[in-house]
């Protein structure tokens, strides 16, 4: 053995035939900079920059065998020639208007797609203004007596999706707005208290846990872009188990946490120590305006006040990381649209317990930088369905900021740590050996 687990025979994985439908949950700045994108690759005009799934290797074997393919001719992944897209929305846009009113993309690059946006018009969403406050002209709406009414629409919606667009599979991911803060109760544990508080039109139940719910039940891979709980419940993940369908969340990994989870694996790896982090943004787009409620900036702070913690473990290195601060701000400043500007502030204190200080003046558009995951999660999570993996699909924790975790376990936050797995993950299934990079000849290169 030369430090890397015996070979793993390949695991039986249907292939990636017929058309793929990627459902979204919000027609907005994600999930149409997501679509044109994809759009926009399939023509020729652009290339898919961000993304893992095509364009990032997979190194296989030592490293003398010099073998390191796409990951995308690696695995049988869906081709982007065989998607096809739909969504729900309250807001009755095509994805033409839609895009343009969120502003990410400019003219140049939307108005040669315009004939192919404009023919993906949003399905009534599964909406109530008493999870997501600050949004107006939601006219397209379903009705029904009961949430459970909701659902069963939701999954009706799905299979006239499959059958009309001839798709062979469906998966979805989440796009729109943050919900308001909701605690797991016992509605959340179990699936019959679940299905009970459907029918009862329980507070508990948001719009989120009725798509996934409805995903779920129709074979439907879920992946949760936002941070509400949706799918985090126990009640979701016993139904994703015992259907066979994978899960994953919560909340795309995009820009400042993003960052956090490669500057704070670095301050711990140098064993230095940290006294405060402090991180502001302005952001002035819907999805800023939206969490400019508290209610549902409270949902969007816990998962980035976790991801430091969980990274520096205060609890073996007391001497380091403990009672550091950590402030996280978002404010709605409309000027900026979608061009986010994040401030971080991180006190680190090194030799002798010398204070330094690292500035990080990062000014990133948000959608720019989820759209390439919307993909990959969409693409991996019809992977992982083929090859018969089912409920949380933690190797995909790489594009979250809040991964979600088996109970009792504690996420894996580091960026690089999650790179490993997915990529080991890959490995395991496509029966190569997994790099532990523990002999030298297994050294990454
Ligand atoms: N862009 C990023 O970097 C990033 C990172 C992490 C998380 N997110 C999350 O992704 C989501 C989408 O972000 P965005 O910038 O596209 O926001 P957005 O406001 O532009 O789009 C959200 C869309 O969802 C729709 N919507 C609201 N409730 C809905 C429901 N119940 N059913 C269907 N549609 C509904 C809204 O009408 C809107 O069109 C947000 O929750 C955001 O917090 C984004």
């Amino acid at each position: 053995m030369q430090g890397s687990p015996a070979s793993s025979t390949r695991v039986n994985i249907r292939p990636a035939s017929g058309k793929l439908g990627i459902l979204t949950p919000g027609l907005g700045a994600v999930a149409t900079t997501f679509i044109a994108g994809v759009e926009s690759v399939r023509r020729g005009l652009s290339q898919p920059i961000g993304s893992l799934t095509q364009m990032a290797t997979v190194r296989l074997g030592k490293r003398t065998e010099n073998r390191s393919p796409l990951i995308k001719d690696f695995v049988p992944l869906a081709k982007l020639s065989d998607i096809v897209f739909g969504a729900w929305d309250p807001i009755p846009d095509d994805a033409y208007t839609a895009a343009k009113n969120a502003g990410v993309l400019e003219d140049k690059d939307l108005e040669p797609l315009k004939d192919f946006l404009s023919g993906i018009v949003p399905m009534p969403a599964v909406f109530e203004s008493r999870y997501v406050t600050r949004l107006t002209n939601t006219t397209n709406v379903k009705s029904g007596k009961t949430k459970r009414d909701l659902a069963e629409q939701l999954r009706q919606d799905i299979r006239d999706f499959k059958a009309k667009n001839g798709c062979d599979r469906v998966v979805a991911v989440w796009c729109a707005s943050t919900e308001t803060f909701i605690k797991p109760g016992p509605q959340h544990a179990t699936i019959e208290q679940f299905e009970r508080a459907m029918e009862a039109n329980d507070d508990a139940i948001a719009p989120s846990m009725l798509y996934a719910w409805a995903c779920i039940m129709e074979d439907v891979p879920y992946c949760n872009g936002a941070p509400n709980l949706a799918v985090d419940t126990p009640a979701l993940i016993e139904l994703a188990n015992q259907r066979g369908v994978p899960i994953s969340g919560k909340d795309f990994k995009t820009g400042q946490t993003w960052m956090k989870t490669v500057i704070a694996p670095g301050i711990k790896a140098r064993m230095l120590g940290l006294a405060g982090w402090y991180s502001t943004n302005i952001l002035g787009n819907r999805d800023g305006e939206v969490l400019d409620d508290p209610a549902s900036f409270k949902t969007k702070e816990e998962p980035k006040l976790s991801v430091l913690h969980t990274i520096l473990q205060p609890e073996q290195y007391p001497a380091l990381y403990k009672d550091f601060s950590h402030v996280v701000r978002i404010n709605y400043y409309p000027p900026r649209g979608d061009n986010k500007e994040g401030w971080d502030n991180i006190d680190i204190f090194g030799w002798m317990g010398y204070p330094m200080q690292i500035k990080v003046n990062f000014l990133c558009r948000d959608s720019i930088l989820a759209a390439p995951m919307v993909l990959d999660l969409a693409l991996l999570s019809d992977f992982a369905h083929r090859a018969g993996m089912k409920g949380i699909q933690e190797w995909l924790s790489f594009y979250y900021k809040s991964p979600m975790a088996a109970a009792g376990l504690q996420p894996e936050h580091d960026l690089f740590i999650q790179q490993t797995k997915l990529k080991n993950t890959l490995r395991h299934l496509m029966g190569e050996e997994q790099i532990t990079h523990l002999g030298l000849e297994y050294y990454a290169s």
